[in-house]
């Protein structure tokens, strides 16, 4: 059966960012199944000869070396381009017709929406309307970005409204964490190893910590990026996506039914927050400087900085506090997860720093692998120890890049595995999650806007309460 992937927002940035090369990409590496065909869908007026043109420039620019012109011009005669309104029932009409054709009998689809989120529910209603989610020619799939909603009401509403045209294991809702090899290789390293596991618990770890930092300002995003914010921006997705593949338990097999499960169960043991959990488990923080950016407005309380302290009441994690911390203006880019041990319950030995547990850093970005953090013997020094680590990289144990997240989900897409895309309750929890935290901080006591320089790790606050709890941040770039 061959294969269409309709972008609608096909004139946007997502799209010549990392939509096309990625598809690009896979079809280089001889991934894509045979006959694919892309093709693009927005207003702009271009003809497929002018979009395949500017096409190959953007990615020309954004796979840099990668760049083949011999296998591009392979790949640009399965691209096409239909101009034409989603909001329109004529052009749906048309392009329903124009894919018919070009498929010529079955075929599997895809459409991706990366138009402006508020578009979603309209797109996949004129998608129903003109006979385009039809599943007797072939699978129809729909890819919706993020963000899913702005909150639960609204998560449920676009849930309910995609639900009406396609059935739940037609819909593929992305976060691109989810696409990124070192995410999946969490799964690999606790549920394929079996050194680990046994160690994975409330019986040896004290806390996990989440840090996703960035270094980059909102920049020209500030005007989404002010209705969104660090919660709805990073921690409503990407951060609980992480904290769920490190808090899950195993699942029976490796399919979309049974990881997505697992996740699930994960926000479901979250103990919700009330009264003044929200002054002790939430900081929330913004740069100086956030306020001067373009479509911010000079008395925004939006945050960029948040960290968090969760519990997941069950079994393993019964009195392990989960923190999450993200913000923009951070001391560098870094995406990781510690896992800290707790210490030998009896000294021995004489530390030359103070006494530190054993670590386990999963680093996501942009160095990725892990290291082990383990005490060491100090030669010539008695018997003093000192930390060291264990340091796996990916970069040098394989060679080669490592694709970005797109080329993964996009293939996934293609082939119908939903394991890495979120399922509608796995939204809707997550947005149940951080609704009361925003809720509560719409009351300056729950948890006060701290401002906080670029360029460090957030807040001071947000060091001296860990201290307070005996703790501290792992920040390493
Ligand atoms: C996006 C957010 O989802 O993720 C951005 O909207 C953020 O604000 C980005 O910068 C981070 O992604 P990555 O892959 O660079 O860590």
């Amino acid at each position: 059966m061959s294969h269409t992937i309709v972008i609608f927002g096909a004139s946007g940035d997502l799209t010549s960012r990392k939509l096309i090369p990625a598809l690009y990409l896979l079809h280089k590496k001889g991934r894509l199944p045979e006959s694919t065909r892309v093709v693009g869908v927005s207003r702009t007026t271009f003809t497929s000869d002018a979009w395949r043109a500017d096409l190959e420039e953007t990615t020309r620019k954004f796979t840099g070396d990668s760049f083949d012109a011999a296998a591009w011009t392979e790949f640009a005669a399965q691209v096409y381009y239909q101009p034409g309104d989603l909001q329109d029932s004529g052009d749906m009409e048309t392009l329903a017709g124009f894919l018919n054709e070009l498929e010529g009998g079955e075929a599997s689809r895809i459409y991706y929406l990366s138009t402006m989120p508020k578009l979603y529910p309209i797109a996949v209603e004129m998608i129903g309307a003109a006979g385009m989610a039809d599943q007797s020619q072939g699978p129809r799939r729909v890819v919706i970005e993020k963000p899913f909603g702005t909150d639960l009401t609204t998560a449920q509403q676009l849930n309910s409204r995609v639900h009406k045209v396609f059935a739940e294991d037609h819909v593929y809702r992305i976060d691109h964490y989810l696409g990124k090899e070192t995410v999946q290789n969490l799964l690999v390293l606790r549920f394929g190893n079996s050194i680990f596991e046994p160690l994975w618990n409330r019986n040896y770890i004290d806390h996990v910590q989440i840090t996703v930092a960035e270094e980059v300002v909102v920049g020209r995003r500030g005007g989404y990026y002010d209705t969104s914010g660090v919660m709805r921006d990073m921690v409503q997705n990407h951060l609980l996506q992480l904290m769920m593949i490190t808090a899950m338990e195993s699942p029976v097999r490796f399919d979309a039914s049974m990881v997505r499960g697992e996740k699930v169960k994960v926000l479901q043991a979250i103990r919700p927050m009330t009264g003044a959990d929200f002054a002790q488990n939430t900081l929330r923080g913004q740069y100086d400087g956030y306020l001067n950016e373009e479509g911010v407005p000079s008395n925004s309380q939006t945050p960029t900085f948040t960290a968090l302290k969760l519990w997941v009441d069950n079994w393993r994690w019964q009195g392990v506090p989960f923190y999450l911390r993200s913000g923009k203006a951070m001391s560098c880019r870094t995406t990781q997860i510690v896992i800290q041990y707790k210490e030998p319950p009896l000294t021995l030995f004489e530390h030359c720093e103070s006494l530190e547990g054993n670590r386990l850093v999963i680093q996501i970005q942009p160095a990725e692998g892990l290291q082990v953090h383990i005490q060491s013997k100090v030669p010539d020094a008695g018997m003093r120890t000192r930390t060291t680590d264990l340091d796996f990289r990916f970069r040098r144990q394989f060679a080669g890049d490592l694709p970005d997240a797109y080329q993964r989900l996009l293939l996934d897409a293609i082939q119908g595995d939903a394991s890495l895309f979120a399922r509608s309750d796995e939204v809707e929890l997550a947005w149940g999650i951080v609704d009361p935290i925003l809720a509560a901080w719409n009351s300056p006591a729950a948890s006060p806007l701290m401002k906080y320089e670029p360029g460090g790790w957030g807040p001071e606050e947000s060091t001296k309460w860990m201290y307070k709890q005996g703790r501290q941040w792992f920040d390493v770039c």
